[in-house]
């Protein structure tokens, strides 16, 4: 690979966007299009459900991947991690979801009871593209660390 996102990804560049929320009195209706509301073409949807409130999901990056992870129900934090800066979210309305760009390690904890993680991905699920080791993800960031 000529550039992997590691080099340059930042924190900074993962930002909440908020959903339209169609609302009526007998209830509320928002909307997620590729392209649109997030600025990728959505290849895949999963979820997280049953989660145990004391457990951790995520732990890797990508290289390539890019995700909009919505807390369709409950609540849960995504920590951002660039090497260099950390950022702790919290999402908890269904109509609020978080970009995560490429080259970014997350967590995702503190899961409520009932808790409901959707995932957009950019692109179909492919092991080659996750990063799972943080000692990988600190080497393929190191040069954001080195002095300028
Ligand atoms: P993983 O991405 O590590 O989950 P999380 O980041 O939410 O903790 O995936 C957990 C397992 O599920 C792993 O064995 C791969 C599998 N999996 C798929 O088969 N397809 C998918 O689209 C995803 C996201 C995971």
């Amino acid at each position: 690979m000529l550039h992997d996102p590691h080099t340059t990804s930042s924190v900074n560049d993962c930002r909440l966007i908020t959903l339209n929320k169609n609302h009526h009195e007998n209830g509320n209706l928002s909307v997620i299009e590729g392209g649109m509301q997030v600025p990728f073409d959505i290849n895949r949807v999963y979820y997280l459900y049953d989660v145990p409130g004391d457990a951790e999901r995520g732990g890797h990056s990508h290289r390539e991947l890019q995700q909009f992870i919505v807390a369709i129900s409950g609540c849960f934090d995504v920590v951002l991690d660039d090497g260099v800066e950390q950022r702790r979210i919290t999402l908890n309305r269904p109509y609020k979801g978080l970009l995560i760009t490429q080259g970014i390690w997350r967590v995702l904890d503190n899961f409520s009871s009932g808790a409901v993680c959707m995932v957009a991905a950019s692109l179909h699920y492919d092991e080659e593209d996750y990063v799972r080791d943080y000692d990988t993800f600190l080497r393929l960031t190191a040069s954001k660390r080195q002095p300028k």
